[in-house]
């Protein structure tokens, strides 16, 4: 484990691990995991488009309480308070706008928070001494879908949530390069999906969803309307969209090991970006199959034009992430939807929307 810069504070010799947007859909699960794995967890967070409930939440969870620290990635005065008082070894930098019709109509927003907010960070880390980062990518950066893409296949957005993704990646490129010794893993999530299996954390969509899954379980429980199917003419065994789902839980413990991977020595001076799939593609009518069977009702669904923008297939080449950093999906449609299901049924606790 390499030391880090920053020796302010108590704690285990690594430091405590900052979440940036810790209280959302993924870095929820990641401070559960790694909190699970007892490791000290500093979530900032603005709530934006999350709930500080969840932190209630976590501590329930039994592996102890997150610290949290109620601010915007863009205020570099909180930043430095936040890593002049507290020894932090390594970020997940998860903080960020995700909305891709929104960024279409508000491009400067999402540069805005996504660009300049990272930039806003990693100058903070590196005032502070702080080198280790991983990334919140997407899958959204490769130019051309398909099946089994691999981290070095065309890059290019098609919108400028993809491209606030794609450049934060490439001023990754150029720090790390900068001899600094910055080590840092972009992780390009393909379609996480699923809850925590104990119920207490899932997705809690600010906007009405887009995503399949969400739109599945509101179809499914009335508060949606009916799922419209968007194309049934793909090239594809039954002809509807096929995409790669990974599991919340798989997908934190992609983050565990990618901070692993990033602590050592000989990691130090690099930015790798590495797929975060299962490499396993399901269809949209697989999908709706597989919430039937988790909830036992029936999804009302609609067959319609395709998505404009979608691709027929997008799946992982997960070879990467197995060789750099030994990990590897387990979970199946089966758990994710069952996962998926158990979270977006439940009765919401007091202080979430519904
Ligand atoms: P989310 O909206 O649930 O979580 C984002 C968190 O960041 C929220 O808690 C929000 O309050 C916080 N936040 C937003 N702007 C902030 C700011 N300026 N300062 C501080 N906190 C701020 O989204 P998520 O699904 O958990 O996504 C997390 C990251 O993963 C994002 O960067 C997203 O682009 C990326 N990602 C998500 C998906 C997906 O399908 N969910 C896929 C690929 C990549
Ligand atoms: C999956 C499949 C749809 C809704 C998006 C973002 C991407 C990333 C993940 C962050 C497709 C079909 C969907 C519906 C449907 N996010 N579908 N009816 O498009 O792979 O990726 O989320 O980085 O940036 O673009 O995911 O869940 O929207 O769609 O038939 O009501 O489900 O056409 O085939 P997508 P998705």
């Amino acid at each position: 484990m390499r030391e880090t810069g920053n020796a302010t504070g108590a704690g285990e010799p690594a430091g405590a691990v900052l979440l940036t947007g810790g209280a959302g859909f993924i870095g929820s699960h990641v401070a559960a995991e790694l909190m699970a794995r007892g490791r000290r967890v500093v979530i900032l967070d603005s709530f934006l488009t999350s709930h500080p409930g969840v932190i209630a939440r976590l501590e329930r969870l039994g592996h102890g309480q997150p610290e949290l620290v109620t601010a915007d990635i863009r205020n570099a005065r909180a930043l430095d308070r936040l890593f002049a008082t507290r020894r932090i070894g390594a970020v997940v930098h998860l903080a960020g706008l995700k909305a891709v019709g929104e960024s279409v109509t508000d491009p400067l927003g999402y540069f805005d928070v996504n660009v300049a907010g990272t930039l806003t960070l990693l100058r903070a880390m590196q005032r502070h001494g702080v080198r280790d980062i991983v990334f919140s990518s997407s899958a959204t950066v490769y130019a051309a879908p398909g099946a089994g893409v691999t981290e070095n296949a065309p890059l290019g957005a098609l919108n400028p949530y993809g491209r606030s993704k794609l450049m934060v990646e490439r001023m990754l490129d150029d720090l790390a390069a900068a001899g600094g010794g910055v080590s840092a893993i972009s992780l390009r999530y393909f379609n996480p999906v699923g809850a925590h299996p104990g119920g207490l954390l899932g997705e809690d969509p600010r906007l009405p969803p887009t995503n399949l899954f969400p739109c599945i379980s509101r179809a499914a429980l009335g508060t949606g309307g009916r799922l419209k199917v968007f194309g049934t003419d793909w090239p594809t065994p039954d002809g509807t969209g096929v995409r790669d789902y990974i599991h919340i839980m798989d997908l934190a413990r992609g983050h565990a090991a990618a901070l692993e991977r990033i602590g050592e020595a000989g990691f130090a001076g690099r930015h790798v970006p590495v797929n975060l799939g299962t490499g396993r593609g399901y269809s949209v009518l697989e999908a709706i199959a597989a919430i039937e069977r988790a909830s036992g009702r029936a999804v009302p669904h609609d067959l319609a034009p395709r998505r404009p923008g979608d691709a027929a297939e997008c799946t992982a080449d997960p070879g990467l992430a197995l060789g750099l950093l030994g990990w590897r999906a387990e979970l199946g449609l089966d758990e994710m939807a069952r996962d998926h299901w158990a979270y977006a049924s439940a009765a919401r606790l007091p202080g979430i929307a519904a």
